[in-house]
């Protein structure tokens, strides 16, 4: 099959990148409104970007044509939490992914608890295993989504998904996003050391 982007539609070749770019991770996003309202949504368009500044980005499409209330929300606080979605926390996410009006509570919508984070405005999800305090660090505007980066501050990750003071994948049990609606558990994992061909660089990736 050969595909040009610019003779499908925008429905189409997102149908084709979320089928063939997977699993994605997901960042389930907290955030508060300037009126005092709670929010958390997930976003799969989400990667690390750098270690040094920590940086950490999600591409937030617009709806309808309007601002999502995440973005909304990141912008007149300047801060979002991005939670881990482990399997028990599944089902929550999805619903909290509904088109759910402004004034909703999605904490309340799906029964999750917010906790006070330690250094930004946005409370984090209590049932999730880790969260990552994040302050915006820029927008960029990239034809119809909004690339938000923020910076993580401080991170929180549960005691019980630890072994040996490391996170361990059999306990955290992730989840990633596939195509249509489908998702998957992280239960398989295959280990390859890297060859060094010199003295260990110190760096990551
Ligand atoms: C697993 C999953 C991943 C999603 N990833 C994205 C994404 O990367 N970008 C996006 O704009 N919407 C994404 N969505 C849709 C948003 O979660 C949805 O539009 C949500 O209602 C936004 O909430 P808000 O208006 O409270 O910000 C995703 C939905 C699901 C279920």
């Amino acid at each position: 099959m050969i595909l040009d982007p610019q003779a499908i539609s925008p429905g189409a070749m997102y149908r084709f990148m979320i089928g063939i770019v997977l699993p994605r991770p997901i960042a389930f996003v907290s955030t508060i409104g300037s009126g005092g309202v709670l929010n958390v949504a997930p976003f799969s368009y989400f990667m690390p970007i750098t270690n040094r500044p920590p940086l950490v980005g999600i591409s937030i499409n617009l709806r309808g044509g309007e601002h999502k209330d995440t973005l909304r929300n990141i912008r007149e606080t300047g801060d979002f939490v991005v939670n881990a979605v482990s399997e028990p926390l599944l089902e929550r996410v999805v619903k909290a992914s509904g088109d759910w009006p402004r004034e909703v509570d999605e904490f309340q919508l799906t029964g999750l608890t917010p906790v006070e984070s330690d250094l930004v405005q946005s409370p984090r999800v209590g049932e999730s295993p880790a969260s990552l305090e994040c302050r915006l660090h820029r927008v960029v505007e990239l034809g119809d989504a909004f690339f938000t980066v923020g910076e993580i501050v401080r991170a929180h990750v549960a005691e019980d998904v630890l072994t040996d003071g490391r996170v361990d994948i059999a306990k955290l049990r992730p989840v990633g996003r596939l195509g249509e609606d489908g998702y998957s558990i992280v239960r398989d994992v295959v280990h390859h050391a890297r060859p060094r061909a010199g003295p260990p660089s110190g760096g990551g990736g």
